[in-house]
C-alpha cells in the first residue's frame, strides 16, 4: 500500500516507519523544513528506543521517504493519515486548527479516490467535520472517504505498541475503506474494532481517561494506605490479580504527566459540557492528580523543616520512563516548586537533561550531573522523580555517604522500604 503520514511527530514518525517495516511504501510529510532536512540525513527528532534503526532499515529498503510539502505525499498514496498535533486551548478545549489546516491543504491537492484516516486525538464529531472540509475545498470533487483510526501507543515503547497492539480501531462511514484499512494492518494480527468515526473518536478519549482514572484512583488508596499504616503496592496486586481490574496502571506516585492524560482529560471534560453531561468524575481524577504533587512535596517540607537553601537531588526529569519528553513532566513541576521554595537542585536524567535545560536553565540554583550517581554529591535529600528502571541500580552507598543527611524521598516508589532502613537511609516513599 502507498501511504502518506501528514505530521512528523510522536505518532506520525513511528507509524511511518511502522508501516514501512510491515512493507508499505511511506511518505512522511512535515511542514518543519528542518525537521525533514534532519529526518532525510539520518537524524531522529525524539528519543524513542529502536527507532533509529527502524528508520535507517526502511529509509534504505526505500520503503521510507520524507518530503515538507503534503501535495507530494498526497499524489504518491492510496491512503493519507493526518497525525499532527491538537494541542490544548487555554480553557481546556483543543486547538483543531492543524488538522482543518491539512485537511484544506489535502483537499486541494487531490485528483483521484483517496482515504483520508485521522490518527490525531480528537474531540468527537471531528471526522464529520473534516469530511465538509474536504468536500469543501476540493475543487476536482473526487470521491474520497475519512477513517477516525486513533493512536494507543506510549511514548517511550512506541514501536513496540505499534508493532504489538491490544486492538486497531477503525472508525469508518461506509465499507469501502475497510478493505484497505484491513490491508495495511494484516501483518499485525490484533483485533480489529470497526466502529462508525464517532464512536472511534470517543474510544480514544474514553481510553485515556479510565487510565489516568486508574492512576488517581490508586494515588487516592496511597492516601488511605499512609493514614492506615498499609502498604498501596500490596493493594495494587492484590486487587489487580482480579481480571476485571488488572494490575497495569495502578502504580501510586507523584501523579501522571505527560502531553496525553492531562490535556485528554481536560478535552473530553470540555466534550462532554458541550454535549451537556458535568463529567464530575474526571474532574475528580484531574483534581486528585494535583493534590497527589502537592501531598508530596509536603511530605519533603515535614522532614526537612524549611526547603529554602537545602541542596536537594533529584533522579529523573522525564515525564516518565524510556522518553526523553519533559512536556507537562510531573518531575519538572516538583523540581519547580522546590525552587519556588529556595532549595538548591542537582538534577540527573538519563536522556532528558538537554530538553529539560529549556524550561530549567542550568545556573547556580540548578546544577545538571551527569552521572547518575554522584548527583546526591553533599545533598540534605534525594528525591527519585521518574520511573527510570536503571535508577534501581544507583549505588546507595556511595550516595548515602556523599551526603549530609541519607533522606530519600521516592516519589515512584523504585526501592523497598525495610532494605533503605537496614542500609541506614531515612526513606519516604508514596502509599507504603
Ligand atoms: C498515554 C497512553 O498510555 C497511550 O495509550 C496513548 O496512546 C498516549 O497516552 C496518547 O494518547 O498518545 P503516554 O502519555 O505516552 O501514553 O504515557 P503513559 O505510559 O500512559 O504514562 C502517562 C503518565 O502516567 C506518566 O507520567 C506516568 O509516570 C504516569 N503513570 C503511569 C503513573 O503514575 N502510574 C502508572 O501506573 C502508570
Amino acid at each position: 500500500m502507498r501511504i502518506a503520514i501528514i505530521g512528523t511527530g510522536y505518532v506520525g514518525l513511528v507509524t511511518g516507519a511502522c508501516f514501512a517495516d510491515i512493507g508499505h511504501r511511506v511518505i512522511c510529510v512535515d511542514n518543519n523544513a528542518e525537521k525533514v532536512k534532519l529526518l532525510r540525513a539520518g537524524g531522529i527528532p525524539i528519543y524513542e528506543p529502536g527507532l533509529e534503526d527502524l528508520v535507517a532499515r526502511n529509509v534504505a529498503a526505500r520503503r521510507l521517504s520524507f518530503s515538507d510539502t503534503v501535495a507530494e505525499g498526497v499524489n504518491q498514496s492510496e491512503v493519507v493519515f493526518i497525525a499532527v498535533p491538537t494541542p490544548p486551548l487555554p480553557d481546556g478545549s483543543v486547538d483543531l486548527s492543524f488538522i482543518e489546516g491539512v485537511a484544506r491543504e489535502i483537499a486541494a491537492c487531490m485528483t483521484s479516490y483517496k482515504i483520508v484516516v485521522d490518527k490525531s486525538t480528537v474531540p468527537v464529531k471531528t471526522g464529520e467535520k473534516v469530511v465538509e472540509t474536504i468536500r469543501r475545498y476540493n475543487q476536482a470533487k473526487v470521491e474520497f472517504d475519512v477513517v477516525s483510526n486513533p493512536e494507543f501507543l506510549r511514548e517511550g515503547f512506541a514501536v513496540e505498541d505499534l508493532m504489538r497492539p491490544d486492538r486497531i480501531v477503525i472508525g469508518v462511514q461506509s465499507p469501502r475503506p475497510v478493505p484497505a484499512m484491513r490491508e495495511i494492518y494484516a501483518p499485525l494480527e490484533a483485533p480489529l474494532v470497526v466502529t462508525d468515526i464517532n464512536s472511534a473518536e470517543l474510544i480514544k478519549h474514553a481510553a485515556n481517561s479510565f487510565l489516568a482514572l486508574k492512576i488517581s484512583y490508586i494515588n487516592a488508596i496511597s492516601v488511605i494506605c499512609e493514614a492506615a499504616g498499609a502498604n498501596v503496592q500490596e493493594v495494587a496486586n492484590g486487587i489487580g490479580l482480579d481480571q476485571r481490574i488488572g494490575r497495569r496502571f495502578l502504580d501510586a506516585g507523584i501523579g501522571f504527566g505527560g502531553s496525553c492524560f492531562p490535556k485528554d482529560l481536560s478535552a473530553f471534560i470540555k466534550i462532554a459540557e458541550q454535549l451537556g453531561y458535568d463529567f464530575g468524575l474526571l474532574k475528580e481524577v484531574q483534581r486528585i492528580n494535583q493534590e497527589q504533587m502537592q501531598r508530596f512535596v509536603r511530605k519533603l517540607a515535614d522532614t526537612l523543616w524549611v526547603i529554602k537553601d537545602k541542596r536537594i537531588g533529584v533522579l529523573g526529569l522525564a515525564f516518565k520512563q524510556n522518553t526523553d519528553d519533559v512536556r507537562l513532566s510531573p518531575a519538572i513541576a516538583l523540581c519547580e516548586h522546590l525552587l519556588r521554595e529556595g532549595a538548591r537542585l542537582r538534577v540527573h536524567d538519563p536522556q532528558a537533561m538537554e530538553k529539560a535545560k529549556t524550561i530549567l536553565p542550568p545556573g547556580k540554583t540548578v546544577a545538571y550531573v551527569a552521572e547518575r550517581d554522584a548527583v546526591a554529591e553533599g545533598c540534605d535529600a534525594l528525591v527519585v522523580a521518574t520511573e527510570w528502571p536503571e535508577f534501581k541500580q544507583l549505588d546507595l552507598e556511595r550516595a548515602r555517604r556523599s551526603m549530609t543527611h541519607p533522606i530519600m524521598f521516592d516519589g515512584r516508589n523504585l526501592f523497598d522500604p525495610q532494605e533503605m532502613e537496614r542500609l541506614g537511609w531515612v526513606y519516604k516513599s508514596v502509599g507504603r
